[in-house]
């Protein structure tokens, strides 16, 4: 008989969390035990998973023994907090977190771009920031054809990248604005409903928000090349959920559209979608509940010889989030790569 694990949801009432579970279920992870980890305020609800409903327990030191998986989604304080205490108990995190994503000694993977990495890992494993592993599974197979010199990223982030209270915050705005009355935010900054603003992260020096610092930071770091100059501005718009990017791509020469279309649709993880007759390209309506990170209006830039404009729509959740996450999982046990002995906390 295969080998199972007992793994962990540390999140699980949350929109990536649900997802995750999901994700467990149809993709027929090798489960032995399941445990769902959250906050006291959810300790005793219980969650459907294949039929059976289960009891959510509040995350604790006795809650992450005899554990192989656990994968986090509750934040960068809780990562922080109870990551470095599961590896101490034996267990691999895969952490969608921001919290460890920068540290030398912890891969960060999107395996369609460096499955390889992750066999480094000393217990934790980074999930990179969404906006990141979409951009990066649409651009990667184009960087390995012909290395990628900049790249100018502009974003067009879902409501779902600050979790199901922040859907719900969308809706009940838009309830609230068609019934005449003043919007109301408590998760975001101002309405987005109606509305959009830049990116609700604080902002450095420069005048770049955290989002568009973690998509130079990550993106340089998955790609394993610190010399791709890399800008970007993030932008939420009213989306429910899935996120948009226009993306423009500098080689040091031209990279023809032809060719790039011909390696985008033979690529892992994304689908070119391209009716240009109809107008028909990516849409975050699409994207949503999709594997696949849809890519499309692939063109000369006119204004650069060696420019490359595309556009894509992928579901931040799904491929951004929890799917990136199963797939390490999913890496780890193929490749055996679970031994709890091989981990050390290093410098953690
Ligand atoms: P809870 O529902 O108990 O608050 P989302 O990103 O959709 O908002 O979900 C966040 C997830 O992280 C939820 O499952 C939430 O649990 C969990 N969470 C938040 N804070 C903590 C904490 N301090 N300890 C454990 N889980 C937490």
């Amino acid at each position: 008989m295969s080998k199972s694990y007992r793994v962990a949801v540390l999140g699980a009432t949350g929109a990536v969390g649900y997802e995750l579970l999901e994700l467990l279920a149809s993709r027929n992870f090798p489960i032995a035990d399941l445990k769902l980890l959250a906050s006291e305020r959810s300790a005793g609800q219980k969650i459907s998973f294949r039929g059976e409903n289960l009891l959510v327990e509040a995350v604790s030191e006795q809650s992450l023994e005899n554990i192989d998986i656990v994968l986090a989604s509750a934040g960068g304080s809780t990562s922080k907090r109870w990551a470095p205490k599961a590896v101490e108990k034996g267990a691999v995190v895969i952490d969608n977190s921001s919290a460890f994503r920068m540290y030398p000694d912890v891969p960060l993977v999107v395996p369609e771009v460096n499955p390889e990495a992750a066999a480094s890992h000393r217990g934790i494993i980074a999930n990179p920031n969404c906006t990141t592993i979409l951009m990066a599974v649409a651009i990667y197979p184009l960087h390995r054809v012909q290395p990628i010199q900049r790249i100018v990223a502009a974003t067009y982030q879902s409501a779902s990248g600050a979790g199901a209270k922040a859907m719900a915050e969308v809706q009940n705005q838009a309830a609230e604005i068609l019934a005449g009355k003043e919007p109301t935010s408590e998760i975001f900054p101002y309405p987005l409903a109606f509305n959009l603003f830049p990116h609700n992260t604080p902002i450095n020096d420069q005048g770049y928000c955290e989002e568009e610092m973690k998509m130079v930071n990550e993106t340089r770091k998955i790609f394993a090349d610190q010399n791709i100059r890399i800008t970007a501005t993030c932008v939420r718009v009213p989306v429910l959920r899935a996120h948009s990017e226009a993306i423009n791509l500098e080689f040091s020469t031209p990279f023809s559209p032809d060719k790039a279309r011909e390696i985008i649709s033979q690529a892992p993880g994304v689908k070119l979608v391209e009716d240009w007759h109809n107008n028909y390209f990516p849409m975050p309506k699409e994207a949503t509940g999709k594997d696949e990170v849809l890519v499309g209006r692939i063109r000369q830039d006119i204004s650069h010889p060696c420019g490359l404009e595309l556009w894509l729509c992928g579901d931040q959740i799904r491929k951004g989030a929890a799917l990136n996450a199963i797939q390490i999982a999913e890496l780890l046990v193929e490749r055996s790569l679970l031994n709890p002995q091989l981990a050390s906390l290093g410098n953690l």
